[in-house]
């Protein structure tokens, strides 16, 4: 693809994506909380006529009353509100992203051939298998596991999490395989939207529209697939940012990287889920902070170990490295990130990036698209041991 046209799908694509993720995942985390601070409603009468808890809020200059029936009131409400665009809009975009930057590029972002030797299409269809794949087998798991033990579906949530990242890093670039189980965490959490929550709405309405008793059951998996979203989002979110920081999907065992923060930052989810109703328990971010720092510390890159001793490294062989290695991207106006690396000033400059993107981890180039050999990455170790 024309990499301007690519640029420019990018950023209006990337806009409407977090845009709508911030409506959905913003109106996700406001019901939860009103759910879980509802209060037995004050007037009797509110309680007669099948209110089952009501919530009272102040925010941006106005008393807010909410209540939660049990069922549904007497009368069909005028206008109702629905939410799912928000979740559908999310998963539009971020698959539109997903194509133009993975899939249209996939031999630099998609396949690393030192990871696994696919072609760009074999890369594509595991790609979008994997996402039709991992609903499958957690809509599976729900109807089986799920309704014995909710416990025990959290448990072969998390083996199946690790599974799929050490998978997707057997397969994919180190961080289009983050990406790809973002990808899937969060069609998950869309499907969870699309085919079991409001599905249960419309049985709702429809219920009400012919005056029966609604069905109490779909609406009960609906609210179970919607506490199960809840715990994924942070999770996804951090997919979604680690490609910012090559430490994460770049470590040596970046699938346990990838299972530990998703079992971190669900356990986030549940210090505020609990603060919802009232309780504060301040362990869970007391070793949410002690896990975060043990990680910080395991992932730090050690001094890059260099094979042999070249002796004084000079400056034109590091040159030459870079300007066919890196520079073919990094140069000119359209450099990524505006990352140039064409004279000796940008080069040293850039000391510290280069030895994080290139030694320390192996981010750049990306797929190894330059085919960098382990002797020029021993080389730039060795020449910026020397700085
Ligand atoms: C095939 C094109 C390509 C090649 C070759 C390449 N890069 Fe990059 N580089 C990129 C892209 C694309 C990004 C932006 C990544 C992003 O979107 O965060 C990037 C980002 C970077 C960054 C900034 C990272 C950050 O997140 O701040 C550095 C530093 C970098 N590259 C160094 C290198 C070095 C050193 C080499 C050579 C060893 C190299 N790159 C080779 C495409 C390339």
């Amino acid at each position: 693809m024309d990499p301007y046209l690519r640029d420019v799908l990018d950023v209006c694509l990337r806009m409407l994506h977090v845009v709508a993720g911030i409506a959905w995942i913003g109106a996700s985390f406001y019901f939860v909380r009103l759910d879980l601070a509802l209060r037995a409603p004050k007037d009797p009468n509110d309680a007669a006529a099948g209110v089952a808890g009501e919530f009272w809020g102040v925010h941006g200059g106005g008393l807010y009353h909410s209540q939660k029936y049990r069922l549904a009131p007497a009368e069909m409400p005028e206008p109702l509100h629905w939410f799912k665009w928000e979740a559908y809009t999310t998963w539009l975009s971020g698959f539109a992203l997903m194509v133009v930057l993975y899939y249209f590029d996939a031999d630099v972002r998609l396949v690393d051939p030192s990871i696994a030797k696919l072609e760009n299409w074999e890369a594509i269809v595991l790609s979008v298998g994997g996402l039709a794949l991992g609903w499958l087998v957690y809509d599976g798991l729900c109807r089986t596991v799920g309704t014995r033990s909710q416990a025990a579906l959290a448990v072969v949530g998390v083996f199946l999490i690790a599974v799929t990242a050490w998978a997707a890093g057997e397969l994919f670039a180190a961080r289009a395989a983050y990406l790809e189980v973002g990808a899937i965490l969060g069609t998950i959490m869309v499907a969870n939207v699309l085919l079991v929550i409001i599905p249960a709405h419309r049985k709702l309405v429809r219920a009400m529209e012919e005056k029966r008793e609604p069905d109490p059951a779909p609406l009960l998996r609906a609210k179970e697939r919607s506490v199960h979203n809840n715990y994924l989002t942070l999770p996804v979110l951090f997919t979604m940012l680690a490609g910012h920081f090559a430490f994460t999907f770049g470590a040596d065992e970046a699938w346990l990287v990838l299972v530990l923060v998703a079992v971190l930052t669900a356990f986030i989810r549940v210090f505020f889920n609990l603060w919802h109703t009232g309780r504060r328990v301040w362990w869970i971010p007391a070793v949410t902070v002690v896990g975060v720092v043990a990680l910080a510390f395991w992932l730090e890159p050690n001094e890059p170990a260099t094979g042999s001793d070249p002796g004084p490294v000079p400056f034109g062989q590091i040159q030459s490295v870079i300007e066919q290695r890196c520079a073919t991207c990094h140069s000119g106006a359209s450099a990524p990130l505006g990352v140039r690396l064409e004279t000796e000033a940008d080069i040293r400059a850039r000391v510290d990036d280069i030895g994080r993107q290139a030694v320390q981890t192996r981010a750049m180039p990306p797929g190894n698209a330059t085919s960098m050999t382990d002797e020029e990455r021993d080389l730039l170790a060795a020449w910026i041991a020397q700085q």
